[in-house]
């Protein structure tokens, strides 16, 4: 029986699973690492001192955790934190950490971008996508105006797994589902934009060639086996980046197949045979991990992350079963208690680092139940915001496979089903973007056709919540939800220029 590595270089650790050809996960292992914060919006990673060293312990763990030798491993794929900049200098040496994914520096740069394309109808034409800080590009900008001694030695630009994958074959390649999230790549057509890149003065020479996920990027060197303990010549595919990877882990493949990932963050990802895009770029448009299709990815910044929150504030000795269980005795819509999630500002629908969380609508009635349950209510109306723009665009949800944290309550995920008015299951396999990178590296080795063989192979569901009878009372309540941030916009960005100033 054939066995797969899949690696996630992630932003708190790297996670290395073992996954058997018939869809049996023999091991994982974690190997983590912590994130530089040098100033204030600052996050930053050593790509060869922190990421390559966690790698090749995951590795070297996972197999001895599953009691087997690495040389026996078939073949390899990887996924991982998006957006990250890898910048090599001619000898490949990495210049200076990485800029993460949750780096914030560059709000100028997306200004810029922006401009240069034409405004959002610019960006909308020549990448089908808008840019925020988290994205490649604008870190490249950055680092010409602030380290132009940086940026005279810059050769190539890898994002994190690339980097890896580099180090474990030898070739470069930019693999095109991360590709999607750098910002200078037309997700339309799958190629770079050299109107955007003309328009900018960046040469796209700095971007190794492009490559499909399940492709065979390269093989494992001589001296990546001397390392790791893998056999030397076996396949190393693309991957995918960590959202479009833990959609291959999912199952979710096909149209109407949509993925909640309820970690610190809620993203919803809608697989799409054809490249829809939001005019308003509400709602990112990335390449897939299949070939040649797309997905809809909508990035809540607080989903499972608002509830810790909420949990380390106000109900520091409790389980978190203990505040599910105690929000379900609250009733549904607490009578217009609502709670807007924005705690770290918000990407989806609305791209504003401003943004704050807000408790609106207390009253002598309102316990802390109710504030709960307000909690678990207004991260499931910011998910139905991102699933109502798929609605918008046409892309059909025939059901939601939930993963993450937050996919174990059974309570969170009916209030999730109920306010959406989706049907929510879980996917059989549980392991997330590693084993989606698992499942690439074993179509790219031929053990199957293709992803969507490999996953309706491997991936079953279960039922998890249908709509049910509280569907009435939340259409009841969400246009409440949506109209407040609107209304507090302005109040939202005058806040954070006196908290700047002060
Ligand atoms: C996706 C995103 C995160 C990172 C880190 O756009 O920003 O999912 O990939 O996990």
């Amino acid at each position: 029986m054939a066995t797969y590595l899949g690696i996630d270089i992630g932003t708190s650790g790297t996670k290395a699973i073992l996954l058997s050809e018939n869809g049996t996960v023999l091991a994982t292992n974690t190997q983590e690492y912590s994130l530089s914060t040098p100033k204030p919006q600052w996050a930053e990673q050593s790509p060869d001192q922190q990421w390559w060293p966690a790698a090749i312990e995951s590795i070297k763990a996972v197999c001895a955790a599953a009691g087997i030798s690495p040389n026996t491993i078939d073949a390899v794929g990887l996924t991982g934190q998006m957006h990250g900049s890898v910048f090599l200098d001619a000898s490949d040496n990495v210049i200076r950490p990485a800029l993460l994914w949750c780096d914030a520096r560059t709000a100028d740069e997306c200004a810029e971008i922006t401009a240069a394309a034409g405004g959002q109808k610019g960006l909308f034409d020549l990448l089908g996508q808008n840019i925020v800080a988290s994205f490649t590009l604008p870190k490249i900008l950055w680092l010409r105006k602030h380290e132009p001694e940086n940026f005279a030695r810059l050769t190539t630009v890898l994002l994190p797994k690339d980097y890896i994958r580099f180090l474990l074959t030898g070739n470069k390649h930019s693999e095109i589902s991360d590709a999607s999230g750098t910002g200078i790549l037309d997700v339309r057509n799958r190629t770079w934009s050299k109107p955007l890149a003309a328009a900018l003065d960046i040469d796209l020479a700095l971007f190794p060639p492009l490559i499909e996920s399940p492709e065979i990027a390269g093989h494992i060197t001589a001296d990546a086996a001397a390392t790791t303990g893998l056999r030397e010549g076996i396949p190393v595919v693309g991957g995918a980046g960590d959202q479009p990877a833990g959609a291959v882990g999912a199952g979710v493949v096909g149209p109407g197949q949509v993925m909640l990932s309820l970690g610190t963050s809620a993203v919803v990802w809608a697989h799409a045979a054809s490249p829809a895009i939001d005019p308003e770029l509400r709602i990112g448009t990335f390449c897939s991990a299949v070939p040649g299709e797309w997905g809809l990815m909508g990035c809540m910044l607080s989903g499972g992350g608002a509830l810790r929150w909420y949990r380390d504030t106000f109900q520091p000795a409790a389980g978190y079963s203990d505040i599910t269980s105690g929000a379900a005795t609250a009733p549904a819509g607490c009578e217009g208690l609502i709670f807007l999630p924005y705690l770290t500002g918000e990407r989806t629908p609305y791209a504003d680092p401003d943004a704050r969380g807000v408790f609106f609508g207390a009253t002598l009635r309102t316990t802390q139940d109710w504030f709960a349950r307000a909690v678990l209510e207004g991260v499931a109306y910011s998910v139905n915001d991102a699933t109502a723009l798929l609605t918008t665009l046409d892309v059909p949800i025939s059901e939601v496979r939930a993963i993450g944290g937050g996919a174990k309550s059974t309570i969170w995920l009916q209030i999730m089903a109920d306010v959406t008015n989706q049907k929510h299951v879980l996917p059989t396999l549980d392991e997330g973007p590693a084993a989606g990178a698992a499942i690439l590296a074993a179509v790219g080795a031929g053990t199957f056709a293709n992803v969507k063989a490999a996953c309706a192979a491997l991936v079953g569901t279960t039922p998890a919540a249908a709509p049910g009878s509280d569907v009435s009372t939340y259409a009841k309540w969400a246009p409440h939800y949506q109209a407040l941030y609107p209304a507090l916009q302005a109040s939202f960005k005058s806040v954070a220029r006196t908290a700047a100033g002060a």
